[in-house]
């Protein structure tokens, strides 16, 4: 099964140029929705692991189609979270900052995603005192950070992570339980350009995005009220879950190419697109 594409109907982007990406993902071999520990989890529900590890490596090929090189860590056995690569840590060169997952259930995917940095040959990791669940609340733009707050990420790792990674860190807090984490609420399209929901941030932080980054695209469509903003985009080709049609009309409207995936069994869990994966950021 190849990529689909969808027609370019907007205008191409005066300066679109994709670049190849390195990511991290982890196989979802012991995948499960076991807790609730955000409102999409429903215990109650079952799973289809061999559809979900369908999915997941429908996401992988796509990824690779697209020319990007994926890494694979490899998942622990009663760890059904740990699919959501994202939230393992924030990596930018050769400097990785650890995750401190906020829920009991997570922590004990910590040592594990720690062993597979240092065995890639990572010896710039911070463990951090704060709670960050990695990439999760924390999005790279450019050269600056934006940082989520509220439901997970300690506000104070912002200031860890600014340190660690001499970079300017923008917090915003989110007030939306249904979009807990950053990577739910905003994401980078390119160095420049971000897409957010602003119904997901406080008055503050709205107008510290307006501030930013004046020619954002605002997400209107309702699937950016679900998982649809949980997308990974190379500065061309954007790769977003195939339950927002809706915002992929938005994105393409605006030059940029959509890539629709389903991961509709791992989104179970809360979790889409980018969730499932971790950029290792040159
Ligand atoms: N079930 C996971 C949790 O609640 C989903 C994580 C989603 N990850 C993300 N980067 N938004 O922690």
């Amino acid at each position: 099964m190849g990529i689909t594409i969808l027609p370019n109907a907007g205008p191409l982007l005066p300066n679109a140029r994709s670049r190849a990406r390195r990511y991290v993902m982890c196989p979802p071999r012991f995948f499960d929705v076991a807790y609730r520990i955000n409102p999409w989890m429903d215990p109650g529900r079952p799973v289809d692991r061999e559809r979900a590890r369908r999915q997941w490596s429908g996401l992988r090929r796509t990824l690779e189609d697209l020319g990007h090189e994926v890494e694979i860590a490899e998942p622990g056995a009663g760890l059904p979270d740990m699919v959501f690569a994202a939230n393992s840590a924030l990596v930018i060169g050769d400097r990785v900052l650890a995750a401190r997952m906020a829920t009991p259930e997570r922590r004990g995917e910590e040592a594990r995603y720690r062993t597979w940095f240092a065995s890639r040959g990572f010896e710039r990791v911070l463990v951090p005192e704060f709670v960050n669940e990695g990439e999760g609340d924390f999005v790279l733009v450019g050269g600056r950070l934006l940082a989520g707050f509220g439901f997970r990420t300690d506000r104070r790792s912002h200031d860890e992570a600014a340190e660690w990674f001499e970079r300017p860190v923008t917090s915003l807090r989110l007030v939306d339980p249904r979009r807990y984490h950053l990577d739910l609420a905003l994401a980078a399209l390119d160095d420049h350009s971000i897409v957010y929901s602003p119904t997901a941030f406080d008055e503050p932080s709205r107008r510290a995005l307006a501030k930013l980054f004046p020619d954002a695209l605002l997400a209107c469509h309702l699937d950016a009220e679900g998982l649809g903003l949980n997308l990974l985009s190379d500065g061309v080709h954007v790769v977003l879950p195939a339950s927002a049609p809706g915002l992929a009309s938005e994105l393409s409207q605006r030059g940029y190419i959509p890539v629709p995936v389903d991961l509709s069994e791992i989104e179970k869990a809360g979790g889409s697109v980018k969730c499932c994966v971790l950029e290792l950021h040159p």
